[in-house]
């Protein structure tokens, strides 16, 4: 999924931020794209073909008059042949063009040639970005079907702070894997995803959490957003950043995580709880900050949290996950027959390279026919997908229908 196995044309125009576009070239490489770079000439005062060509092993194109390139012959090749094309940088000037109809490059004329989704990523001066002829050829190009991503605020070239940053490789190809995907087999179909720990206050500086890293809930929410789902992600305190191309809920606790999931599940289709909610919270919080005291000893009362899978009814799928150190599919079994799921992922938290903070798990897929599935050890990437592929033939067993489509 995502952007592997696609071609993606990289259109680089001449704006300061050109340099940047070399390492989204190498991202997308590593992420298993086949990617074409189309440069203009403006384009070219700022980075080399040879930069583009040496990450991406196909020749640059730069000019379609050059008897030598393929592209003089075949002027519309790349339009055909790409899954999606992105400009990054787009710079004022090629978002005039493109609005215009323009098409006397190879950059502008591929733009204009291909069928495939095409996503703009301006950079400029602030004052050239807010320019109202910049914001109608935007908004005319958005019209149009294009995806604009940034550009973002921040420090520019002129050494001045305000919005006209090409917006960070992650944050353009998360919405480039949205866009490809966008036909996928979860389109029309709502998912919630809940995830990370919850931080439980006992006063107005400490906390009571866990080791959960969020990594296996903003997996399963970049991947059902990759297949064309409209996703939310609750999420609690995590390192990660939020992820493009969907929305994201922040909360804190567990009660917090109730109520949001609660409002967010009523027009889903699946819930996906890949959250580690505290079962206990402090029965009170302090106020002010508590003081060590002479005593050695500290008593904290604690109350129980919510079951929030298992007291969230309605008309959607229910998918579990329990992290076990002992016992995994009893603890699992008993777990998806309580809370009423439809699957339960049971996660061995003391397997080797599995659980926690780690980039791989090693689960079994639970179902109330007595179905299991073992996977082996996976990324969690692919067992996001693998959770995926099974929630697709849960709705349409269900006769899930889409939204929309
Ligand atoms: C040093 C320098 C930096 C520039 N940076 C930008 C920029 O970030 N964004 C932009 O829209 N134009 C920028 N320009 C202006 C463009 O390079 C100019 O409009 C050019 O004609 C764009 O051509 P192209 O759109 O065909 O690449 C810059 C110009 C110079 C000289």
């Amino acid at each position: 999924m995502g952007v592997r196995g696609k071609h993606i044309v990289l259109g680089v125009s001449g704006s300061i931020a050109a340099y940047k576009a070399a390492d989204l070239a190498s991202k997308l490489i590593q992420a298993g794209a086949r990617v074409s770079v189309i440069m203009t000439q403006a384009a070219r005062e700022f980075i080399t073909p040879l930069t583009f060509r040496s990450i991406t092993h196909q020749p640059v194109v730069t000019d379609w008059w050059d008897p030598a390139s393929d592209l003089s012959i075949q002027h519309v090749a790349l339009a055909e042949s790409a899954d999606a094309m992105v400009v990054a940088p787009a710079t004022a000037d090629l978002l005039a063009k493109l609005a215009a109809g323009l098409a006397d490059d190879p950059l502008c004329g591929t733009a204009l040639a291909t069928q495939a989704p095409l996503l703009l990523a301006p950079a400029m001066d602030a004052h050239m970005f807010e320019h109202p002829a910049t914001q109608q050829n935007l908004r005319t190009l958005q019209e149009r079907g294009a995806t604009v991503v940034g550009p973002e605020r921040g420090r520019l070239a002129s050494g001045l702070t305000g919005t006209g940053r090409l917006a960070a490789a992650e944050t353009i190809m998360g919405h480039l894997a949205a866009l490809l995907g966008r036909q996928g087999d979860l389109k029309g179909y709502k998912i919630v995803v809940s995830a990370g720990p919850t931080e439980e206050p006992l006063d107005p500086v400490r906390h009571i959490a866990n080791r959960s890293s969020g990594k296996m809930g903003f997996a399963i929410a970049e991947a059902a957003r990759d297949r064309g789902a409209r996703v939310t992600l609750v999420t609690g305190p995590t390192a990660l950043p939020d992820p493009p191309g969907l929305r994201t809920v922040h909360i804190r606790t567990a009660l917090n995580l109730r109520d949001r999931v609660q409002e967010e599940v009523r027009d889903a289709h699946a819930i996906i709880m890949a959250a580690a909610p505290a079962d206990f919270r402090p029965a009170s919080m302090a106020e002010q900050k508590i003081k060590k005291g002479a005593e050695a000893t500290m008593v904290v009362e604690l109350v129980k949290n919510p079951d929030i899978i298992a007291e969230t009814r309605g008309d959607f799928l229910k998918i579990g996950f329990a992290a076990e150190s002992e016992e995994l599919l009893k603890n699992a079994r008993t777990k998806l027959v309580e809370k009423g799921l439809d699957l339960i992922v049971a996660n061995d938290i003391t397997a080797e390279n599995s659980g926690f903070a780690v980039d791989t798990n090693k689960v079994f897929l639970l179902e109330p026919s007595g179905q299991v599935t073992e996977l082996p050890l996976l990324l969690k990437t692919e067992v996001a997908d693998r959770i995926l592929d099974r929630v697709v033939e849960l709705l349409a067993a269900r006769g899930k229908r889409p939204v929309g489509v």
